[in-house]
């Protein structure tokens, strides 16, 4: 059957992958919102699925040490090898310049950047042993289109697009396949965080209004993307970003 690991499994785009993943694979779904990750795994389970729930901060070596150390304990118990992940957990600061401050910038690349390579590091340890295996780290329509105020959002997220096209290349050789989600505007509390509730109201209307199919993306569009690219249909896809965004960057 296999396990797939999702960070940023308590919210979002996460918690809807792990959902969709549980259709077919046991899910270690992993996130720092403990309350949030309960959510997820009941929800799971009481779809008929296999789900365990592991506390990390992506931010911290020690504590992604100490996921996988859980998930290698949990593969032990159900015989199912980790064969999948989707490393989404992420974070929105956006401002202009000057409203930037270094402890905002750190968050931002540790968070991204320095999170979604350990997470790499310690799965594709994993999957190399096995000569199996494909991932899909979360990057952004923000990684190849500016947005203003954007400036660590953006850095963060072509980070993860080049670190992506660059493991692809290295573990090609031994059968894992590493590829880049680059969602548009989808509607998740990211969409929410820095806005009142009227702003955020009126931000989804107009976002939904420029966008070329007319609506906001929902975490399910974004989980059908991942779930395909995590599969043996797209098994020769690989380094490569896909966009779940309506058509976003299309005119
Ligand atoms: P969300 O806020 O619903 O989910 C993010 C999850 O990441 C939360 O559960 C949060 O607790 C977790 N998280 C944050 N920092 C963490 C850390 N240090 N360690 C462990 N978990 C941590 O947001 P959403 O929209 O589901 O975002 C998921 C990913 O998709 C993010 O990387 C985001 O940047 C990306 N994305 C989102 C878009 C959107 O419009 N919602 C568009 C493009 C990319």
């Amino acid at each position: 059957m296999g396990t797939a690991i999702v960070t940023g499994a308590a919210s979002g785009i996460g918690r809807a992958t792990a959902k969709r993943l549980a259709k077919r694979m046991t899910v270690v779904a992993a996130d720092r919102d403990a309350a949030g990750l309960a959510d997820t795994v009941g929800a799971i389970e009481a779809a008929g699925g296999n789900a365990i729930a592991i506390k990390v901060d992506v931010t911290s070596g020690q504590s992604v040490r100490d996921m996988i150390a859980q998930v290698d304990a949990a593969v032990e118990a159900t015989g199912d090898p980790v064969e999948a992940a989707l490393f989404a957990a992420g974070i929105f600061i956006k401002g202009p310049v000057d409203d930037i401050t270094e402890d905002d910038w750190d968050r931002m690349m540790d968070t991204h950047v320095k999170g979604t390579f350990l997470c790499c590091q310690a799965v594709l340890a994993r999957m190399v042993k096995r000569g199996i295996g494909a991932i899909v780290t979360m990057s952004s329509d923000f990684a190849v289109m500016a947005v203003p105020d954007g400036a660590a959002y953006c850095a963060a997220k072509s980070a993860i697009y080049s670190m992506t096209k660059s493991l692809a290349l290295e573990f090609a050789g031994n059968g894992i396949r590493v590829n880049a989600l680059g969602p548009g505007p989808i509607d998740t509390p990211i969409l929410r965080s820095g806005r009142s509730e009227a702003e955020y109201q009126a931000a989804r209307v107009s976002i939904a209004a420029r966008l070329p199919l007319g609506r906001l993306g929902q975490p399910e569009d974004v989980a059908a993307a991942a779930d395909f690219l995590l599969s043996e249909r797209a098994g020769y896809i690989n380094g490569q970003i896909i966009h779940p965004n309506g058509g976003q960057q299309t005119w």
